[in-house]
């Protein structure tokens, strides 16, 4: 096995990502006051930051999960695949979409719209990264920890072919 940790050259340290998970966290809290959230986290990738989001939330969560695909290796593409479809009822709720990253867009915009479509009460979406100049299609990104710049991410849940997740870092490969 080649060791990838070492190819990475690391663009977020832990202490940074847990920093500002927290003031997002803090964001959350206070635009929910008094509201129960449905956090539906998007597998795999959101896993790691949905965890430390929500311990670090005061807000009541329930917590649910779904899975889409549309990326093979590093080429984004529009077609997207529902892989894990929810397990409740989300009508009349108000849904916090956790998502690792953005990139052109059409991920969270299916996901947005097949909400939507289930009547929640409202949606709003927290991302881990948003790589704004790969935006081919327009979706409103309510909570972003950090704005990157055109490259791949690895670590802290992002991966390269289903490795590297547990990188403790965000580093990405040059
Ligand atoms: P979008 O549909 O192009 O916005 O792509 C979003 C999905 O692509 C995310 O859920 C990630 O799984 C994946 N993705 C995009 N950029 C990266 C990256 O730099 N590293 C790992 N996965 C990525
Ligand atoms: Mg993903």
């Amino acid at each position: 096995m080649d060791n990838l940790k070492e190819k990475l050259k690391v663009l977020y340290e832990k202490d940074e990502i847990q920093k500002r998970i927290q003031e997002i966290a803090n964001e959350i809290d206070k635009d929910y006051k008094g509201k129960e959230v449905l956090v539906i986290s998007v597998l795999k990738g959101a896993i790691f930051f949905t965890v430390d989001l929500v311990m670090k939330m005061k807000t009541p969560i329930m917590l649910e999960t779904i899975q889409v695909s549309s990326y093979e290796g590093t080429q984004s593409t529009g077609n997207i695949i529902m892989k894990k479809g929810l397990d409740s009822d989300i009508s009349g709720k108000d849904v916090l979409i956790v998502e690792d990253i953005i990139d052109t867009g059409y991920t969270l915009k299916y996901l947005k719209e097949y909400l939507q479509s289930l009547n929640p009460n409202s949606i709003k979406i927290a991302v881990l990264a948003d790589k704004k100049e790969r935006r081919k299609i327009d979706v409103k990104v309510d909570y972003t920890c950090f704005e990157i710049e055109n490259k791949f991410v690895v670590g802290y849940g992002f991966d390269v072919d289903e490795r590297g997740r547990n990188i403790p870092f965000i580093g990405y490969l040059e």
